[in-house]
C-alpha cells in the first residue's frame, strides 16, 4: 500500500493536535499540517512550534488576513449577504478559503489526502468537504472526528498523556469558539439551553452595552463600489478597516447576536456571534444602497441577498450559481459610492447621515417648500391608471366578495 500523505487543516487546538498523531498511529501516515491566518489573533500563538512537536513532515501558517477580506469578505457584503437575515457569516466565509488553501498545500507537497477536525453534526464539515469536491475531487478526504473512539474531551486529553503531547490548560474553556476578522462564533456549555442568557464570559470581543462609554461615537465610512475604503477620513486596506472599526464597535457594546439558526443537517442551533465591524458594515453597506440604488434593483437584490447567504452558508462557495450571482452583484455595486456616518452608543447602531455623489436622492422631487419641482397634476392621470386593475376586479366581483364577507362574519 502507498503510504499516505495528509494535509491536517490545523487550529493548534485539542482535537486537531490529537488527530496528528492520530493519523500518524493509524495510517502511518506523514502529517504536514495547514494553518490559515484568517485573524484570530488569540489561537495562533505557538501553533507552529506546536505542530513541529507533534513530528509533523511540515508545518505551514499562512497569512490569509487579505485575502479574505477582499475575495470572501467583501463579495458577502456588497451581496447583502446575512444568513436568516442575521448571522454574517464568519465562520462560513473562512471555510471555503481555508479548504483552498488545504488544496493549495497538499498539491505542493504531493499529498494523496486532506483531513479536517470538523465533528459530524455541523456545517462546516460540508463546507470543507463541497469545497474540495470542487477544486480536487481526486484527494480522498479524512474526518476522523466523525469515526474515532473519543467521546470526550477527557478522553483526548488522556491520549494526549500517554503520548506526550502537550495540552496547554489556558485554552479550556466552557464554550467552543470560532474566530477571525469578520466574526466570532460561540458555542456549546451553558449556551446550548435557547432560554439561558449567555453569560458575561460568553464574550470574546464586544463589551456589554450596560458598560460602554456614556457618550455617543460617530463613525464614518466611506465606499467605493460597495467596498469600504476609508474610516474616519483615513484610507486604508480591508483588513485594516476592519480590524479598527471591531475594536471601536466593539468598544460601543455593537455587533453582539444571539440566534436560533437552522444548519444545513437538519438541526436548530443556539449561536451566540460578536461581529462588531460587520454589523456596522453591512448596516452602513445597506443604508449607502438605500441612497444610490434604483428602486426596482433594490428590491430584486434583496432576494438575492437571501440566496447568496444560503450559498455561502451551505458551503457552494465555488458553485456555478455562486459566481453567476456575482455578476448581478458586481453590476449593482457600480453606483455604490460614498459616505455613511453611524452613531453608536451603549449597544445602538443607527444612521446620523449618508452622501453620494451617486445619490438618486433629489432634493427638487422630495421637498414640500416653495423649491418643488414635482408635477402635482400628472399624479391625477398616473393614480387613474395605476389603480384601473382594482376599479375593474372590484366592479367584477362586488356580489361574490359582499358573499364571502358575510359568511367570515357568520363565523365570528
Ligand atoms: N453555526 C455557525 C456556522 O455554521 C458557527 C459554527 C461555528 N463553528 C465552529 N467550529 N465552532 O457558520
Amino acid at each position: 500500500m502507498n503510504t499516505l500523505k495528509i494535509a491536517l487543516a490545523y487550529s493548534g487546538g485539542l482535537d486537531t493536535s490529537v488527530m496528528v498523531k492520530w493519523l500518524q498511529e493509524n495510517y502511518g501516515a506523514e502529517v504536514v499540517t495547514v494553518t490559515g491566518d484568517l485573524g484570530q489573533k488569540k489561537e495562533l500563538l505557538g501553533v507552529e512550534e506546536k505542530a513541529r512537536s507533534l513530528g509533523v513532515t511540515s508545518a505551514h501558517v499562512l497569512d490569509l488576513k487579505d485575502r479574505f477580506v477582499d475575495e470572501y469578505v467583501f463579495p458577502a457584503l456588497k451581496a447583502g449577504a446575512l444568513y436568516e437575515g442575521i448571522y454574517p457569516m464568519a465562520t462560513a466565509l473562512g471555510r471555503p478559503l481555508l479548504a483552498k488553501t488545504l488544496v493549495e498545500i497538499a498539491r505542493k507537497e504531493g499529498c494523496n489526502a486532506v483531513a479536517h477536525g470538523c465533528t459530524g453534526k455541523g456545517n462546516d464539515q460540508v463546507r470543507f468537504e463541497a469545497t474540495v469536491a470542487a477544486l480536487a475531487p481526486d484527494l480522498t478526504v479524512l474526518a476522523p472526528v466523525r469515526s474515532w473512539e473519543f467521546k470526550s474531551r477527557e478522553d483526548e486529553i488522556a491520549y494526549c498523556e500517554e503520548h506526550g503531547i502537550q495540552v496547554s490548560a489556558t485554552r479550556v474553556s466552557p464554550y467552543s469558539i470560532d474566530e477571525n476578522l469578520w466574526g466570532t462564533s460561540i458555542e456549546c456549555g451553558v449556551l446550548e439551553d435557547p432560554m439561558v442568557e449567555p453569560p458575561a464570559d460568553a464574550y470574546q470581543r464586544t463589551v456589554s452595552p450596560f458598560d460602554a462609554p456614556d457618550e455617543v461615537t460617530y463613525v464614518m465610512i466611506e465606499f467605493e463600489k460597495g467596498i469600504p475604503v476609508a474610516l474616519n477620513g483615513r484610507r486604508m486596506k480591508g483588513s485594516e478597516l476592519i480590524d479598527a472599526l471591531n475594536e471601536i464597535a466593539g468598544a460601543n457594546g455593537i455587533g453582539r447576536i444571539d440566534m436560533v439558526e437552522n444548519r444545513l443537517v437538519g438541526i436548530k442551533s443556539r449561536e451566540i456571534y460578536e461581529a462588531p465591524a460587520a454589523v456596522a458594515l453591512h448596516f452602513a453597506h445597506t443604508e449607502l444602497e438605500r441612497l444610490t440604488l434604483d428602486k426596482e434593483v433594490a428590491h430584486y437584490k434583496a432576494k438575492v441577498a437571501q440566496d447568496y447567504a444560503n450559498l455561502i452558508y451551505n458551503g457552494l462557495w465555488f458553485s456555478p450559481l455562486k459566481s453567476a450571482l456575482d455578476g448581478f452583484v458586481e453590476q449593482t455595486q457600480q453606483t455604490v459610492n460614498g459616505m455613511v456616518k453611524l452613531k453608536f452608543y451603549k449597544g445602538n447602531l443607527t444612521i446620523a447621515g449618508r452622501t453620494s455623489p451617486n445619490s438618486l436622492y433629489d432634493t427638487g422631487l422630495a421637498t414640500y417648500t416653495d423649491e418643488d419641482s414635482f408635477d402635482h397634476k400628472a399624479s391625477e392621470g398616473f393614480i387613474k391608471i395605476f389603480s384601473l386593475p382594482l376599479k375593474t376586479y372590484h366592479r367584477v366581483n362586488a356580489a361574490l366578495l359582499a358573499d364571502v364577507s358575510s359568511s367570515l362574519e357568520a363565523h365570528h
